[in-house]
Parts: C-alpha cells; sequence; structure tokens
C-alpha cells in the first residue's frame, strides 16, 4: 500500500478496519442482534421486514425512508413492562417521536418521557393521557409549565432553584398542585461518551447531590404547599453497558432520601432511575437483555432500602434507545463507488449526516448490508459516506460489503431507530426522510417526507 500524504495515521487503516471488525464469512449474513426482529432475506437475496420486500418497499416510498418494524417496537414495549412489572416504565420520547409511536406507546400501556413543549403538543395531539406523562428538562420555559400544569402532566422533574418558584407561582395561580421528582445529579462517571453522560458534576443537568442543592431543593419543595414531592430522580447517561453506574446512582440518591427521611420524617414514595440502557449497533455491542437489568436494579434498590430502613419506592425507568432504536433501520440507495488509491472504498448513499449525525457527533459505529440482494463477491472493507458537502459526512465508519457494490443498489443501516430522525437536520438543504411503518405484510408512512416546497415555505424573505 502507498504511504498517505498525511501520515500513517490517515492512511493505513483501509483494507484492515478496526481490531473488532471481523472479515464476514457470508457477506450477506444478518447478524441477528443487529436487526429489528422481523427481518431476514427472502429466496432471491433481498431483505424483507413485516413481511414486505425492501425493494418493493423503497420502490413505493423512495430512498432515503427510514423503515420501522412495529412488531418489534411492540415487542420491546413489553420486554421492558414485563421485565419492569412493579415499576412505571417511560419511553423518552426525544429518542423518536411521532402521534403513531405515541399510540403505540399507549397501546402497550407505557408511560411517556417528554422534555420539551414540543415534545409535549406531539404527546397531547395523539391523545396521550397527560396523567402517564413525565415532562423534563433543564431550562423549561414559563410557558412550557404552564402548559404542562393545565394539561395535568403526571411528573414534572423539576431541575433548578429558579424552577421551583416559577412552577410554585403557575401551580397556585392555576390552582393546581401537580406532583414533582427531583433531579439528582449523582457524580457518577458513567462509561460513555462524553457528550451523552449526564451525572457527573460539572455539567448542566440537575441538582448536585455532593454539594447539598439536591437536599436543599428537595427540602424547598417539601416547604411549599403548591408542589407535591413525589420523589428524586437520576440519569446517569445514555448508551450504557454497565449496571455498576445504576448501583451507584441508586445507592446515592436512596442515601438521599433516607437523609430526607431523617430531616423531616417523610419517605419520598417514589424512585426514578432514568433511561440510558444500551443497544447494539456493530458486533462489538453486547447488551444486557431487559429482564437482567431489572433483576439486578431491583436487587441493588431493595437491598439499599433494607440498609436504610427505607421502603421500596416504586420504581420508574425511561429507555428511549433501547425501545425504538433497534427497531429501524435506514434504507438508502448507493448513488458512487470510489476505490481512493488503494487507500479505501467510499461508497456513497443519498442521505448521510443530515439523517444520521451520531457518527460525526459522537464517533458512533454503524453496521450496513446491502438490502436488495445477495452477492457471491468477496468482502470488501468500505466506508459509506452521504451526499454532504463535508468530509465527515460519514455513515458507517468501516464495514464489509461485497466488493460488487454498485450505484442503484439499495444500502441498509440498522439501529437508526433512536436519536436519527430525532436529531435529523436540514444541513445543505436536504429534506427529511420519511418514517415508514411496517407490520403484517403492510406499509404505512408515520411520517412524511419532507419537501423542497417545505423547506422553502419556511423561507419568507
Ligand atoms: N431520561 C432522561 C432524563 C434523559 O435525559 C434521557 C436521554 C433518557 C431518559 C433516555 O435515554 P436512552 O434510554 O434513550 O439512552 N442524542 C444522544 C442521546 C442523548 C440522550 C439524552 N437523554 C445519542 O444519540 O446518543
Amino acid at each position: 500500500m502507498r504511504a498517505h500524504e498525511a501520515g500513517a495515521l490517515h492512511g493505513d487503516l483501509g483494507s484492515r478496519g478496526p481490531a473488532w471488525l471481523r472479515t464476514p464469512e457470508n457477506v450477506n449474513a444478518l447478524v441477528p442482534e443487529l436487526w429489528p426482529r422481523t427481518v431476514t432475506r427472502d429466496q432471491a437475496g433481498a431483505l424483507t421486514i413485516g413481511g414486505v420486500s425492501v425493494p418493493a418497499l423503497a420502490a413505493e416510498h423512495g430512498t432515503p425512508a427510514y423503515l420501522l418494524d412495529e412488531e418489534d417496537l411492540r415487542a420491546r414495549c413489553r420486554d421492558f413492562k414485563e421485565a419492569f412489572a412493579e415499576a412505571d416504565v417511560y419511553y423518552a420520547g426525544k429518542s423518536f417521536l411521532c402521534k403513531a409511536v405515541v399510540r403505540v406507546i399507549e397501546e402497550e400501556g407505557l408511560f411517556l418521557d417528554v422534555c420539551t413543549g414540543g415534545e409535549l403538543a406531539v404527546a397531547l395531539a395523539a391523545g396521550f393521557p397527560p396523567e402517564r406523562l413525565g415532562f423534563h428538562g433543564n431550562n423549561k420555559s414559563p410557558r412550557e409549565l404552564e402548559r404542562a400544569v393545565e394539561a395535568g402532566v403526571g411528573r414534572i422533574i423539576v431541575d433548578s432553584f429558579q424552577e421551583i418558584d416559577r412552577l410554585s407561582d403557575i401551580a397556585r395561580a392555576a390552582h393546581r398542585r401537580p406532583s414533582v421528582l427531583v433531579r439528582v445529579t449523582v457524580g457518577v462517571e458513567a462509561h460513555t461518551h462524553e457528550f451523552i453522560a449526564t451525572a457527573h458534576e460539572d455539567q448542566k443537568f440537575g441538582f448536585s447531590l455532593a454539594g447539598g442543592d439536591a437536599f436543599a431543593a428537595a427540602t424547598k419543595i417539601l416547604d411549599e404547599d403548591v408542589l407535591d414531592l413525589r420523589g428524586l430522580h437520576s440519569h446517569i447517561g445514555s448508551q450504557i453497558f454497565d449496571t455498576s453506574g445504576f448501583e451507584v446512582a441508586a445507592r446515592r440518591v436512596l442515601e438521599l432520601q433516607s437523609r430526607i427521611r431523617d430531616a423531616r420524617g417523610v419517605e419520598l414514595p417514589e424512585l426514578d432511575l432514568g433511561g440510558g440502557f444500551g443497544i447494539a449497533y456493530t458486533t462489538q455491542d453486547d447488551p444486557s437483555p431487559a429482564g437482567d437489568l431489572a433483576k439486578r436494579i431491583n436487587k441493588i434498590v431493595e437491598s439499599e432500602c433494607d440498609l436504610a430502613s427505607l421502603a421500596k419506592p416504586k420504581l420508574s425507568i425511561e429507555p428511549g434507545r433501547a425501545i425504538v432504536g433497534p427497531a429501524v433501520f435506514t434504507l438508502y440507495e448507493v448513488g458512487t463507488v470510489k476505490d481512493v488509491d488503494g487507500i479505501r472504498s467510499y461508497v456513497s448513499v443519498d442521505g448521510g449526516m443530515s439523517d444520521n449525525i451520531r457518527t460525526a457527533l459522537y464517533d458512533a459505529s454503524y453496521s450496513a448490508t446491502v438490502a436488495g440482494r445477495a452477492s457471491a463477491a468477496e468482502p470488501l472493507l468500505a466506508r459509506v459516506v452521504g451526499k454532504h458537502c463535508e468530509s465527515g459526512d460519514i455513515v458507517v465508519k468501516d464495514e464489509f460489503l461485497p466488493a460488487d457494490v454498485q450505484p442503484g443498489d439499495l444500502l441498509a443501516v440498522p439501529g437508526t431507530g433512536a436519536y436519527c430522525r430525532s436529531m435529523a437536520s436540514n444541513y445543505n438543504h436536504v429534506p427529511r426522510p420519511p418514517v415508514v411503518a411496517v407490520r403484517d405484510g403492510a406499509s404505512r408512512v408515520i411520517v412524511r417526507r419532507e419537501t423542497e416546497e417545505d423547506l422553502l415555505a419556511l423561507d419568507v424573505g
């Protein structure tokens, strides 16, 4: 291989890829953990989802498109609900929210966590019962708080002293007594990307436990007769595999709980341990099933409560990614294939960082497969890139694709249900793709494709 002019760091990874990535024996094989549960290859080698052939979906709905396996989404809701049978399971709407998904969440008996007025509006527009909503955010506006109080949102998770004052004023004026949780920063260094870790001390969310603010916030709320303090809340971060972070968090919030009991004689009846459960994006990820998570989390909460002579509070959790992430794959069409001088093969698709910013933002890894056919060609290490005017516009950093991958091929990238459509942008004036739900042999558009007219309609100048 020719040495790269920018040096070995840039030049020598091309043909080998990262150490964890194995050359597949069969480049057409699907790793089941990475795909929605109904996805298979049909006789002709094309992918099918929900009993519908993926090339047919591409012909009907176009590419790029997010294809959602509704059966898989419902199954993951049930997995969490059954595993955490005694807890309230809040689906974290920030991962992906639209009215059809809100209805699924409602029908499956889950609760729903929203964190802006916009997410609240989607939930209410879909008729979600407000008492099953939790409302988060470190800077909810007075208007957002008013709407939440008026709507009768079940739990408001307070995040600052100013918010306690604002919410008290709003509640008093509305003659309501909203139920609140205190967001506690427990000081856990979650092993995940820095941008999605949320419980170390130096960040914007919550009240510090170590500094005493969390205790002060709880007692301030207990002194406010218009707020009903139901419990404490901790969320340590996202895409977490190691449950020890949850254990430390549970221990620390329960210590705070017993201090509040000792000081004020009040045992808070609820405890929310947040979301963050990791999913498999590639073969290097090994997530725990919901049942195992539930066992470990329940055990630690029970033993900590025993130690502190506390009654076990009613638990809540808030998974987003683990429910919707694996239920979706993004379908693209290949436009160009470029072999860059023996360094790397670049496969360009008709989307990119506008429909999946996670690779660029968090250095996330994804996998991919040719979706429209099976191939007899040898595996070729490739990089899947988008169509944006930026060299960091990478969708899949490293993946083995068949060496005969070519323009016109359909390419599927799994694990894109969470934080892809919800973080999509219009960079380069690229309209955002639709979300198409597939179930029992039928497909329906649940979020339509944006058009250039939609974008131009905002441009009133
Ligand atoms: N609860 C709270 C209070 C949260 O802040 C979050 C995520 C969740 C629950 C749900 O976390 P999940 O189970 O989905 O990991 N955009 C990033 C993730 C940001 C997560 C923000 N909060 C990403 O693409 O990885």
